[in-house]
């Protein structure tokens, strides 16, 4: 039986990572599911043939190539790892600013430049951005994060174009997963209600359309970000 090609997938272990993880492995990939979450790693782990997982913080570019280094050849990486804290903008310290873009930013560029060397056929780059990317209140600094994502998955798209490596981004609308549940539940019920359908997105919506961007077919792709939002951005 040939072996399945790997993807490799951050922030795996919860909400629309673990989804995307599942999908992938539906699809037919090996999955190597990274995280710093190790209890919820555990358990993704026991819940399906075809999963590796390892606890990586996004922010230390060593623990993502430790983790990689497992793998001679990666086929898509994913990177789903961030945070959310909703801050008002004059609250906002410098130092909640900074984690942001560590782990929402810098983290999606860490995996990216690490990724390379196991793609030396070419392969996919799948970010996960949001539709916040385009503005949004009391929460400034994740706005500012997840565009930041959207200009660094167009300078990859165009520099690795030679390395027949697509790059794209994924940007979700407001979804059910344990980040949003973390929300006052009155909030939660607020901000669904904002919703053009009256409701959240599934992480398997938002996990569909990456599959979709990691797949070989969508070689040509390249450098796009795909709003999957229920069309709250028109
Ligand atoms: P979640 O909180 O359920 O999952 C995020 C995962 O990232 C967790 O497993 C967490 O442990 C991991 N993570 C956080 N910091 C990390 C670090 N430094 N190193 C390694 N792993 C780390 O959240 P959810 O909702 O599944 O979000 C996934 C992505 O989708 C995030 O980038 C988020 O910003 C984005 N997004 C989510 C939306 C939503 O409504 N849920 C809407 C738009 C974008």
């Amino acid at each position: 039986m040939e072996a399945r090609p790997v993807a490799f997938v951050t922030g795996g272990a919860s909400g629309i990572g673990r989804a995307t993880v599942l999908r992938l492995v539906d699809d037919g990939f090996h999955v190597a599911a990274a995280d710093r979450d190790s209890e919820r790693l555990d358990d993704l782990a026991a819940s399906r043939d075809h999963i590796t997982v390892h606890t990586v913080d996004v922010r230390d570019q060593a623990s993502i190539a430790r983790a990689m280094a497992d793998y001679p050849e990666i086929r898509a990486l994913v990177c789903v790892a961030g945070i959310y804290q909703p801050r008002a903008f004059e609250d906002i310290t410098m130092d909640d600013f900074r984690l942001m873009l560590d782990v929402n930013l810098l983290g999606v560029f860490a995996a990216a430049q690490t990724v390379l060397r196991r793609m030396p056929g070419g392969g996919r780059i799948v970010t996960v951005s949001s539709r916040a990317a385009i503005g949004g209140t009391n929460f400034a600094h994740y706005v500012a994060s997840k565009a930041g994502v959207i200009g660094l998955t167009r300078a990859m798209a165009m520099e690795l174009r030679p390395r027949r490596i697509a790059v794209n981004s994924v940007a979700p609308g407001f979804t059910d997963t344990p980040m949003t549940r973390s929300m006052p539940p009155e909030q939660y019920t607020q901000a669904q209600a904002l919703e053009p359908s009256g409701m959240a997105a599934d992480p398997d919506d938002i996990a569909g359309a990456i599959a979709f961007l990691a797949n070989p077919a969508t070689r040509f792709i390249t450098g796009q970000t795909l709003f999957v939002d229920g069309g709250k951005s028109l």
